[in-house]
């Protein structure tokens, strides 16, 4: 390969610095452009002042900067069509990643269930109800045993799944969420069986046809110790995970990855990009909880650093369809990550608080930015997730000592972040 490419990689979390991070080393990239980007991809490339859902706006960009591919960092723009908007109007920028009707893997939770039960996908039992059929949804409650899980069909910024224990408390909140208690997303609600395990999630590129499995990575998504208190984006992440073991992957890649991959190609949905299998180990078998049509944050945090070889070439290989043909290298050092987040956070914190790493990070690890902007000459924190720690090492337990050493280089006023990442699965 002898071409070079420039790369506009959209976002401006954590995941798009680590993506950042990882495309800025390929030898096939000409110059890497960020949009909106944070105070860390600044350093690594171009940074463009543009949301992701502006499509004419990136559009007009990607003529000027001649961009030749767009890796799309979170899930909103590819559920509104970023795919397909680039395929009509500039078809000679490749979009990584679905378009708006394979994006609905993650978009509407129906979808996705009724793509598994089509390709017998294993996934908990669940059914679906609309705004019609109240009355329906509380009955089928009653054959169900506790705890309920509710869930809004669309997407509701990570808050539209509820786990209730009472039947009339439940019942409640079918009626609310019918009644859209979540604007749209809630009018259609899908309950399902409740699965006791733990969780883990799965990464893959696939070009539609060939499929590049990543690493797996466990996140911790409660803002307490012990996961108690509520649900964040993630307060940090391992990985490789200690009980997926050779077994447990050969059933993910039998019963789940090879499933997926085959039912986009037999209902043809032409899935181009990252796709994120959000999992849970029930007595040793896997089971779906969720498709991403993403990676995960802070996931790819752990996940990204733990592949070798050039993730640009995988990429640009998925443009033509022959990701076969790429050779994937792996480390076998284990990584892990600690977020350092806002005082407040997941509820309402303070921005603009002057942010300082007192020393750079050491040669086993790197410090991905995620609410962090530039303001004059300072940095200072613009969102509840700040900044992601990320270490590796021979094995979990010394990668977090690691990460855990880089955190106390961090100061933020009301810096905040979990001391027991990993803690529950490494013995
Ligand atoms: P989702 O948005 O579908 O990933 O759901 C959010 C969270 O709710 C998941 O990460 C799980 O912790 C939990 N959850 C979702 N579905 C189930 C289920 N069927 N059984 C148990 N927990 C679930
Ligand atoms: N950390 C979970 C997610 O990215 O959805």
């Amino acid at each position: 390969m002898n071409t070079k490419y420039n790369v506009l990689v959209l976002g401006s979390g954590g995941r798009e610095h680590a993506l950042s991070w990882k495309i800025a080393k390929s030898n096939l990239l000409k110059n890497l452009h960020i949009a909106p980007g944070n105070a860390g991809t600044a350093h690594l490339g171009i940074q463009a002042n543009l949301s992701v859902n502006d499509f004419e706006g990136i559009a007009k960009y990607c003529e000027k900067e001649g961009i030749n591919i767009i890796v799309v960092g979170p899930e909103d723009p590819l559920v509104n069509g970023i795919s397909d908007y680039f395929a009509e109007q500039m078809p000679n920028v490749f979009v990584f990643g679905p378009n708006k009707n394979a994006a609905q893997l993650e978009g509407s939770k129906d979808f996705s269930k009724q793509f598994m039960q089509r390709n017998g996908i294993p996934t908990a039992a669940h059914k679906t109800f609309n705004s019609n059929e109240i009355k329906e949804a509380q009955q089928f409650l009653e054959t169900l045993k506790p705890p309920y899980v509710l869930k809004a069909d669309g997407l509701a910024a990570g808050k539209g799944v509820l786990i209730l224990n009472d039947i009339e408390e439940a019942k409640l909140e079918v009626l609310n969420m019918l009644q859209g208690k979540f604007g749209a997303a809630s009018q259609t609600l899908v309950i399902e069986e409740f699965l006791d395990g733990l969780e883990l999630s799965y990464f893959a590129l696939t070009d539609g046809k060939n499929y590049l499995l990543l690493s797996e990575a466990k996140d911790y998504k409660r803002i307490g110790e012990g996961d108690t208190g509520l649900n964040t984006g993630g307060m940090g992440a391992i990985s490789p995970v200690p009980f997926a073991n050779n077994v447990f992957k050969q059933k993910v890649i039998d019963q789940i990855v090879e499933p997926t991959i085959n039912g986009f190609k037999k209902e043809d949905l032409n899935y181009v990009g990252f796709i994120f299998f959000g999992l849970i180990n029930v007595d040793g078998e896997p089971k779906v909880i969720e498709y991403n049509c993403r990676m995960g944050d802070p996931e790819t945090e752990v996940v990204i650093p733990r592949l070798q070889s050039d993730l640009l070439e995988a990429i640009v290989l998925s443009k033509d369809k022959l990701l076969n043909e790429y050779e994937a290298e792996f480390s076998s050092t284990a990584c892990t990550t600690v977020i350092a987040v806002s005082e407040g956070y997941p509820g309402s914190y303070s921005k603009g608080i002057d942010f300082k790493i007192a020393k750079p990070a050491p040669a086993n690890g790197v410090y991905f930015y995620a609410g962090v902007k530039v303001e004059g000459h300072n940095e200072v924190t613009s969102g509840g997730r700040v900044v992601a720690c990320t270490a590796w090492a021979e094995n979990a337990q010394d990668a977090l000592f690691w990460s855990y050493k880089m955190i106390d280089q961090v100061s933020f006023s009301g810096k905040h972040y979990r001391k027991d990442i990993g803690k529950d699965i490494l013995k």
